[in-house]
């Protein structure tokens, strides 16, 4: 019996009785938190799946767990190989190995605003340079579809409402650049393939592309087989607060308790990894259903909370305080990040479903089955 997290409508599940046609997506990063859940989904949507990662930042994909947690009896429909995006030979040797690639999804990159801001060159050369590494390799072997992983941090933040995918792009930290310029390389590549094929002159290759814009993603799959587990160390909220429950960090610092908000703690829009991965399934079967596609995408729930109201629902979880002191803004952070998704719900028929308290329940039920410690 499949829990409810994999009880997804998939619009494929009827391609499951076709197995030979059934489509296989390369996803690049897809050992990591957002990539592993999306796996999962794809998985259970009768999709193969090519997991292509360096494990700079992840374990090795639980491939066992998840393939008898699927109940599947082919295992082989998980495929992993390790490699580097900033290595275009590592990059060919996937597509080499592989029969068909019918789309690819990419996760793989560096994703911390504060580091981005300490080593900006290292996030431009992997997350720019190995997009356009990606791209070229797709052009080389005539895979047409990409999703792209980008980020609500392209915005600068929302003044409080709703932000659209139409709204003032403006990046506050190199991380956010290097996601808005990755996102414009897609573009332009689609748009001089369309040229091309326009003008009969085959020299570019076609390009769809849908590129997802992810507001906060948090929680982990309902059995907590597999999380948010960084292996570098994790700047984001829900690992942080997970350190101080589990007793490893004695307080949570929150940057800023003076921005024009609620409580004047920073706003943003969690949405749960398993919604997300969802997302990305109803993106997949919506690319491979549209020709000539080009779309951007808000992935988020709509509704913002505070830091103070996340430890809150925290607080109510684990049954315990969670000792926190207020420190001065972060560099990059914005007071308020909410997504209007509206058009995801329009275009892909996709809705993220889940709140908050089961975010932190979710991501609560990790880390204690992860670090098997008594939180
Ligand atoms: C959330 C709020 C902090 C840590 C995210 C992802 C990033 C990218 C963009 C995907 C902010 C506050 C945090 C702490 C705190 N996502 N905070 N103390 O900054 O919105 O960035 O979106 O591409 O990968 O991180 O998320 O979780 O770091 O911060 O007070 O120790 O929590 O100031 O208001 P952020 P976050």
């Amino acid at each position: 019996m499949l829990e409810r997290d994999l009880v997804i409508p998939c619009t494929v599940v009827g391609l499951l009785q076709l197995r030979e046609q059934m489509p296989t997506i390369l996803v690049t990063g897809g050992s990591g938190f957002i990539g592993s859940h999306t796996c999962i989904s794809l998985l259970s949507c009768g999709y193969d799946v090519i997991i292509f990662d360096n494990h700079s930042n992840s374990k090795v994909f639980p491939s066992l767990e998840v393939a008898s947690f699927l109940s599947i009896n082919n295992p082989d429909r998980i495929k992993i190989i390790h490699g580097d995006i900033c290595k275009p030979d590592d990059i060919e040797h996937v597509f080499l190995a592989s029969e068909k690639i019918d789309a690819v999804i990419h996760f793989a990159g560096l994703k911390s605003i504060p580091e981005s801001f300490k080593n900006p060159s290292k996030y431009w050369s992997t997350n720019v340079a190995g997009t356009i590494n990606i791209l070229n390799c797709m052009a080389k072997y005539s895979c047409e579809n990409i999703i792209f992983s980008s980020s609500a941090t392209i915005y600068g933040g929302g003044q409080g409402k709703q932000i659209s995918e139409s709204d003032l792009i403006n990046p506050t930290s190199p991380y956010g650049w290097t996601k808005f310029i990755s996102e414009k390389i897609i573009h332009d590549q689609h748009k001089a393939a369309k040229e091309s094929a326009n003008s009969c002159d085959e020299t570019s290759k076609t390009i769809n592309a849908i590129i997802l814009r992810y507001f906060n993603p948090v929680g982990a799959i309902k059995n907590g087989i597999i999380g948010e587990s960084p292996l570098l160390s994790a700047t984001n909220l829900f690992p942080t607060i997970m350190k101080v429950i589990n007793g490893e960090d004695s307080q949570l610092n929150i940057f800023g308790n003076d921005w024009p908000t609620i409580d004047g703690t920073g706003v943003r829009d969690y949405i749960h990894v398993m919604d997300l991965a969802e997302g990305h399934v109803a993106a997949i079967n919506y690319l491979l259903a549209t020709p000539n596609c080009f779309i951007e995408l808000n992935l988020g729930t709509g509704v913002g909370y505070s830091v103070l109201q996340v430890i809150n629902t925290f607080e109510q979880i684990v049954g315990h305080v969670i000792p926190h002191t207020f420190h001065a803004r972060r560099d990059g952070d914005v007071a308020s990040c909410v997504a209007d998704s509206s058009l995801a719900r329009k275009i892909l028929k996709w809705k993220a479903k889940r709140e908050l308290s089961e975010m932190c329940f979710d991501s609560w039920n990790y880390w204690s089955k992860y670090l098997g410690s008594n939180l």
